[in-house]
């Protein structure tokens, strides 16, 4: 094999798509006209590359990439050995994740980055020599990133926005307003794609009577969530929203805690999926990120996923952040190859929203409390547009 990948960086293992890394390094090879020789790609974490980059370049501090011709400073006797070897190639996993999110760049986008300036140092340009050399290798950067499509993006994350928050409001007082329909319409004229709501088996917010006006209101996307029980199918069939999601219920919980287990009742599950698709009804899970779930949705013919962000959105420290990040990437760019449409949602905000808004595969975030929470102060509209200029950026970024 011409490329030779190790990985020795073990934290969230999974996140790394080795399979999709050693294809675009034989792809490089073949396009940098060397597809004869071999490389070897190394995976570590900040520690080690920073132990390397102390040791061979008297840089003590990580760095995103480090290359290693072949036999450069060993005996050049190793260089008449019949070997078609162009060296080596680190990466820190670490650095390429804190860049990705520093560039707003997908994951692997940044890793394909990485991977390509690695290889021309290998074949010998060197953009510290010269700013001749540095623009030559750029122009060649560029031209592999072009040819990769790397940039391209072919549409904008669109804004879903979930009303029920609006409803909550209302119910404390037990009287007509906030309306949920009214915040609709301001949410659609504000640029939102789409309009949520979860209609309990408690009847906690929203109502019956707000989503059938709402079916006749709502000029974007009408996205239900709901639990799989009886009650709730019946008035879903009877309701024709533009998409059913469907979530797990309890109720105990203050808001939909976890994603919905398909693979413990896969029967139960596809069985209403059976029954809105004959309807007319596709639909969404909300699932966590985890690729035994994600592959189980597409087995029982869902059409939508919708990745639970939630753990991101609460993730503790800097560590935990970045590994919730990498399973939403990874789960985004899984159920994609899977033949599923990718949402995202669930604890979304201000703060948190670009990083998954610039994931190439993920079409829409689904975002209430944050929006509505900001309205009590800024008015909904701003409230809106706001969070849509956050995905706009996000998305335009690439
Ligand atoms: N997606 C799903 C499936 C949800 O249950 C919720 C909460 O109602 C959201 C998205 C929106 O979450 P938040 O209100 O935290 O933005």
């Amino acid at each position: 094999m011409p490329t030779d990948l190790t990985s020795q960086y073990t934290y969230a293992k999974g996140a790394v798509n080795r399979k999709r890394i050693k294809n675009l390094s034989n792809w490089l090879l073949n396009q940098c006209g060397v597809k004869e020789y071999t490389v070897s790609i190394l995976l570590v974490d900040d520690k080690k590359i920073c132990q390397l980059n102390n040791q061979y370049r008297q840089k003590n501090q990580p760095t995103n990439v480090l290359s290693f011709p072949f036999a450069e400073g060993a005996d050049r006797s190793l260089l008449s050995l019949p070997v078609r070897e162009l060296g080596d190639i680190v990466i820190s996993v670490d650095t390429a994740f804190r860049e990705s999110i520093e560039y707003r760049q997908n994951f692997h986008d940044r890793i394909a980055w990485l991977l390509i300036h690695g290889l021309l140092h290998l074949l010998g340009y060197d953009h510290e020599k010269s700013t001749e050399q540095a623009q030559k290798m750029s122009d060649k950067e560029n031209e592999l990133l072009n040819k990769l499509h790397f940039h391209r993006r072919t549409m904008m994350t669109k804004l879903a926005i979930n009303v029920d928050h609006v409803a909550t409001i209302r119910q404390a007082r037990g009287i007509n307003e906030p309306d949920p329909v009214a915040a609709a319409a301001i949410c659609e004229l504000a640029g939102a794609s789409g309009i949520v709501v979860h209609l309990r088996e408690d009847r906690r917010h929203m109502q019956d009577r707000d989503i059938y006006l709402l079916r006749q209101t709502v000029k974007t996307t009408l996205n239900l969530e709901m639990g799989a029980n009886k009650e709730i199918i019946k008035i879903a069939l009877d309701l024709k929203p533009d998409i059913v999601t469907l979530v797990p219920e309890n109720r105990q919980e203050l808001t939909t805690e976890g994603g919905l287990d398909v693979i413990s009742q896969k029967k139960k599950i596809a069985k209403v999926i059976d029954k809105m698709e004959k309807r007319g009804i596709p639909v969404s899970i909300f699932s966590d990120p985890d690729p035994r779930q994600l592959k189980a949705v597409s087995e029982i013919g869902a059409t939508f996923v919708e990745l639970h962000t939630g753990r991101y959105c609460e993730a503790a420290s800097e560590d935990a952040l970045e590994h919730e990040f990498q399973l939403i990437a990874t789960a985004a760019e899984e159920a994609h190859q899977l033949g599923l449409r990718v949402f995202a949602g669930h604890g979304l905000d201000y703060q948190n929203t670009a990083p998954i808004a610039a994931l190439d595969m993920i079409e829409e975030l689904s975002i209430g409390h944050a929006i509505i929470s900001r309205a009590v102060f800024t008015g909904l509209d701003q409230a809106v547009k706001e969070m849509a200029a956050i995905i706009n950026q996000a998305s335009l970024s690439f």
